[in-house]
């Protein structure tokens, strides 16, 4: 059987620019041994290169990346199906046909529905949530009103327009107080990675932490700090025709007050959530140290949360558990590839490798099914003659 092409689309226009190549790098290594796999590295203006050297981290650190790279592009034409490579100064070879695609970009322009929108387009099958699911779960405001939508429990808070701060900051900060009180986490609605986010102990700190926040979104989410909580994640998995499944549970170990950007990615070396990364198994615990009726909680609502946004492939649910209550809150999903948390997977006995393939088994089968309902609507709109217009 021949092998599927799989493009890794990684890098990107967005702060997480080069925890992507990392995660990229270790996904392309799991995807090896079962499918033919196209380096696609976004540059951080917004230029896409092509080249297996691409997948190489010296390429990286060296900076490198437009010396070896093709400029190339994913056209929508209609059938066209791969990647067009106008230079083609490498064998000349001016279309890579791509099967699928696995979104390996954070954050902005790659995990928030607009990479998603492009596949769609070019009709590429993708990897994780389609346009919805990403953009839903990249936008925290929206988030938490899908998920108290669906009757899951989400922490109090309210969302604050940064139009609204600069006209009356003192009646914002007021309402801020009242609907949440202190402390209270000050995060810009789509950022993601601890970016811009701050806690505030009093109402000068509050001011500060929405004067960063807005410099990052024009929405602001400010929530209750779950105080005498910990945090616990659960990773899904679900598809169509598939029965979701969720992973064992883990707990991640903060250095700091809260998990920082350089908890996550800096702190002994880099790494996406991988082996030797920056969220080492030193600094999380597997399976988290939680009664087995909470860890159930916790694996039914990661569920539900998945569900609720309509993800699609593998997420992370994070969420916040008071053990001496038994109370739980979903804070937040992550969606492809924000986290593949295959270590999540690896302790529920699937390999990386396995995981990956079946998270592209699911966008192939994800993308027919769309195919098949798109198609079978037929309007006899044109056939009528005389008949009425619009509607
Ligand atoms: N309401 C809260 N109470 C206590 N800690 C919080 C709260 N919100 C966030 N944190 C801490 O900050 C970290 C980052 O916040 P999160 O909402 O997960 O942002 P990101 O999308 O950047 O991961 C969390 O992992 C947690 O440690
Ligand atoms: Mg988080």
């Amino acid at each position: 059987m021949t092998k599927l092409t799989v493009g890794v689309v990684f890098g990107g226009r967005s702060v997480e620019h080069d925890v992507s190549i990392v995660t990229a790098h270790q996904a392309m290594a799991a995807l090896r041994p079962n499918f033919e796999v196209v380096p696609i590295y976004v540059t951080r203006e917004g230029r896409w290169l092509t080249s297996p050297a691409l997948d190489d981290l010296e390429v990286h650190r060296g900076g490198r990346a437009s010396e070896v790279g093709e400029d190339a592009v994913i056209p929508t034409l209609a059938g066209f199906r791969g990647l067009f490579i106008p230079g083609g100064r490498f064998k000349g070879v001016k279309r890579i046909p791509l099967d699928v695609v696995l979104p390996s970009i954070h954050g902005t322009f790659g995990e928030d529905g607009t990479l998603q929108g492009l596949l769609e387009l070019a009709d590429i099958p993708y990897a994780g949530a389609g346009v919805v699911g990403s953009a839903v779960g990249m936008d925290k405001a929206v988030m938490k009103g899908v998920f108290k939508e669906a009757g899951l429990p989400v922490v109090p808070h309210v969302v604050v327009e940064a139009s609204m701060l600069v006209l009356d900051e003192a009646s914002t900060v007021d309402a801020i107080a009242r609907g949440v009180g202190y402390p209270a986490f000050v995060k810009p609605a789509r950022a993601g990675s601890s970016v811009g986010i701050a806690m505030a102990r009093d109402e000068a700190s509050l001011r500060a932490a929405l004067d960063v926040a807005r410099r990052y979104d024009r929405r602001i989410v400010v929530e209750q700090a779950m105080e005498g909580c910990s945090e616990i994640n659960c990773s899904v998995l679900g598809g169509p025709g598939m029965e979701t499944r969720a992973s064992v549970c883990e707990q991640p170990v903060a250095w700091e007050e809260f998990l920082s950007f350089s908890d996550k990615y800096l702190r002994g070396g880099k790494g996406a959530g991988g082996k030797g990364g920056g969220m080492a198994s030193q600094e999380r615990r597997i399976p988290a140290p939680i009664s087995e009726a909470l860890t159930k909680e916790v694996q039914r609502n990661a569920i539900a949360a998945f569900e609720a946004v309509d993800a699609a492939g593998v997420a992370r649910v994070d969420m916040f558990v008071r053990e001496a209550t038994d109370e739980t809150w979903v804070m937040e999903i992550n969606t492809v590839p924000g986290s593949f948390s295959f270590y999540l997977w690896e302790a529920s006995g699937v390999g990386f490798p396995d995981l990956l393939r079946s998270v592209i088994d699911i966008a192939i089968e994800t993308h027919a099914q769309r195919f098949e309902l798109m198609f079978t609507f037929d309007s006899e709109m044109l056939a009528a003659k005389g008949g009425k217009h619009g509607g």
